[in-house]
C-alpha cells in the first residue's frame, strides 16, 4: 500500500479511529484547542552523564512538575506496599477506604473513580471479573454494561439478584481504553481482591472468564479446559469451594457456549443447596 499517497483522514475517520482505539472519554471538563495555544520549544530534556566531571543539567522552571501522586513506585515496591495495606485492613469498609487512597497502582490516575464492588457482602456467592469497562468507570460499580446486564440475567437463572450477590473485579479501576491490565497491575491489586474474598467469606466463589480465572486460582490452563470445574480457593483462613464459567462479554460475542455457561450455573445453584 502506497501510504504517501493516501489521502489524510477526515476529523469524522479520525474520530472513528480514535473510538476504535479505545478513546472514548474526554480527560477534562472543557476541551483544549492545541491548534490555537502558541507554540512553545520543546524544554530539555534532563541528561544524566556517566562521567562524574559532567553535571547533571537541570531541568527548566518551565517544565511542569508531575504531582507527586501521579508517580507510581515500582511494581515491587507497590506489590509489598499492597500486601500490607490490604493485611491491614479488618472490614470492607476500611478496605474500600484504603483503595481510595492507595497511590501503587497508576490505573487510579486514569479512571474516573473506583469500582470497589456491588452487591451484599453478606451474599453465599461472590463474582469476581476482569476490570471495570467504560460504563463502570462512570458509575462506580461493577457490571453494569452490556455484560453486566447479561450477568444479571445469569445471576437471575439461578434465582438469585444482587441483594443476594456480591460483585467485584481483580482490578478495580478502568484500564484506558479498556486496554488488558498489565501482569505488573494484576498483580498490585491482588492482595486487595483477595482481600475482598476472604472479608465477604462466601460459600461459592465464581470467576468470570480467564484472567479472573488465572489470577485467583493460581491456574495457566485456558477458560475452556477450567470451566465448569471446582477449584479449591485458599483465603488462608479457609478453604472456599471455587468454579470458573465465561465471562459474559465474551458470551455476547460467542452465544453458543451460553449452554456451557448455564450448565455451570445449575452446578453452581446445586452446590449453594448442597451448602445450605
Ligand atoms: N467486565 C468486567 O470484567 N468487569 C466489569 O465490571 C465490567 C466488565
Amino acid at each position: 500500500m502506497d501510504l504517501i499517497s493516501e489521502p489524510a483522514p477526515n476529523v469524522r475517520q479520525l474520530l472513528a479511529f480514535y473510538l476504535e482505539a479505545g478513546v472514548d472519554c474526554a480527560l477534562m471538563e472543557e476541551p483544549v484547542d492545541r491548534l490555537t495555544e502558541p507554540d512553545t520549544p520543546a524544554p530539555p530534556i534532563a541528561v544524566r552523564e556517566t562521567a562524574p566531571s559532567r553535571p547533571v543539567r537541570e531541568m527548566p522552571a518551565a517544565m511542569p512538575a508531575v504531582p507527586r501522586s501521579e508517580i507510581a513506585p515500582a511494581p515491587e515496591a507497590a506489590i509489598a506496599l499492597a500486601r500490607e495495606a490490604a493485611r491491614t485492613a479488618p472490614t470492607l469498609e476500611a478496605l474500600r477506604a484504603l483503595l481510595e487512597t492507595f497511590e501503587g497502582c497508576a490505573l487510579r490516575n486514569t479512571a474516573t473513580r473506583l469500582v470497589f464492588a456491588d452487591g451484599n457482602p453478606q451474599a453465599r456467592v461472590m463474582f469476581v471479573g476482569e476490570a471495570p469497562g467504560r460504563d463502570e468507570d462512570i458509575e462506580g460499580l461493577p457490571f453494569v454494561g452490556r455484560s453486566g446486564k447479561l450477568l444479571d440475567r445469569m445471576i437471575a437463572a439461578i434465582g438469585l439478584d444482587r441483594s443476594k450477590a456480591y460483585i467485584a473485579n481483580v482490578i478495580p479501576w478502568r484500564p484506558p481504553g479498556n486496554r488488558t491490565p498489565t501482569p505488573q497491575e494484576t498483580q498490585i491489586c491482588l492482595p486487595f481482591i483477595q482481600r475482598q474474598i476472604e472479608l465477604v467469606n462466601p460459600d461459592i466463589l465464581v470467576t468470570l472468564g480467564n484472567p479472573s480465572t488465572q489470577t485467583l486460582l493460581s491456574t495457566r490452563d485456558g477458560i475452556m479446559k477450567t470451566r465448569g470445574r471446582w477449584f479449591d480457593y485458599d483465603t488462608g483462613t479457609r478453604t472456599i469451594r471455587a468454579m470458573a464459567t465465561f465471562h459474559p462479554a465474551y458470551l455476547l460475542r460467542s452465544p453458543s457456549y451460553k449452554r456451557m455457561s448455564w450448565q455451570d450455573l445449575r452446578a453452581i445453584a446445586k452446590a449453594l443447596e448442597q451448602a445450605n
